[in-house]
């Protein structure tokens, strides 16, 4: 084992600390307490879990939570008449609509809903459309993408020039996050199910981030010795010694990359924490953008 431990656990405990001292100070001037709405839709067990988390990590930086959940069977004019009172509600700055939606809902209009000054997940069409040009900025950018982006930015002091390579074009981590690298000034490739000799990619990376949703697919003949490896896969694998049955390995074979890799995110503990770390600056940051109205 080589590789430097990037432990997300830590990094993310600090920045949520931040704000939380950021929410003591405004409130202390008499500033509204930052105020996020969570939309659950369904009993998706997973997203159950993370929008707890997310109630929890509120809670502790001293930001209001509401929870919203509607059930499985709701229409989409429920969920967007939900969005739409959200909207309104001064209480509120953030809006977070958890994905992915029961199938039969539009995910794009629901999103396209969203009042783009409460958009703290940054994934309204114009939030990202912003981050994908030049000259341009988003007023929140997506909060996994942006906890990866703060994870390289602790242990790569220059981004620019890098050779990135991004395994996964998701609406919410690879595209994003492959976006933000090239803002960075990295050359970025990014990899997915159709392309040819995806190891031979992967090895030209400086930075790897893996978001493909596959279990321990990269393996350490893929990864050039010295890289660092971001990984955000969150994969149950059966584990019949685990109490719940299973246990959670990253989209990186964590062990043997390990070995041969510079710096390496686990999983748990990595990227997960950030993300929430992420919106919980996002919060704040609505807040701070319904200050100017
Ligand atoms: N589902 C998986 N990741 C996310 C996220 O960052 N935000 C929301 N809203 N849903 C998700």
């Amino acid at each position: 084992m080589s590789a430097t431990i990037l432990d997300g656990k830590t990094i993310a405990e600090n920045v949520r600390l931040e704000v939380k001292e950021q929410v003591t100070k405004r409130v202390a001037e008499g500033k509204m307490v930052p105020g996020l709405a969570t939309v659950l839709v369904g009993e998706n067990p997973a997203s159950q879990v993370y929008v707890r988390s997310k109630h929890k990590a509120c809670q502790e930086a001293g930001i209001n939570s509401y929870g919203h959940v509607l059930s499985a069977d709701a229409t989409q004019q429920e969920v967007e008449d939900l969005v739409i009172e959200l909207n309104d509600d001064p209480k509120v700055h953030g809006i977070l609509v958890q994905l992915p939606l029961p199938s039969g809902l539009d995910e794009e209009r629901v999103l396209n809903l969203v009042s783009i000054e409460k958009d703290v997940d940054g994934f309204h069409p114009l939030n990202i459309g912003r981050l994908a040009q030049k000259g341009r900025d988003p007023l929140f950018i997506p909060c996994t993408p942006a906890g990866t982006m703060y994870l390289i930015e602790q242990v790569v002091p220059k981004i620019e020039g890098q050779n990135a390579v991004v395994l996964g074009r998701s609406n919410i981590v690879g595209m994003p996050v492959a976006l933000l690298l090239v803002r960075a000034n990295a050359t970025v490739t990014i990899c997915h199910s159709r392309t040819k000799n995806l190891p031979d990619v992967v090895r030209q990376a400086d930075i790897l981030v893996a978001a493909v949703g596959r279990a321990e697919m990269v393996k350490k003949d893929w990864v050039k010795p010295g890289a660092v490896v971001i990984d955000v896969g969150v994969n149950r694998v059966d584990d019949p010694t685990a109490k719940r049955g299973y246990k959670l390995v990253g989209d990186v074979a964590y062990d043997e990359v390990a070995e041969v890799a510079g710096v390496i995110t686990p999983v748990p503990g990595g990227v997960g924490p950030m993300t929430i770390a992420m919106l919980m600056k996002n919060t704040l940051r609505a807040a701070e953008i319904a200050d100017l109205k």
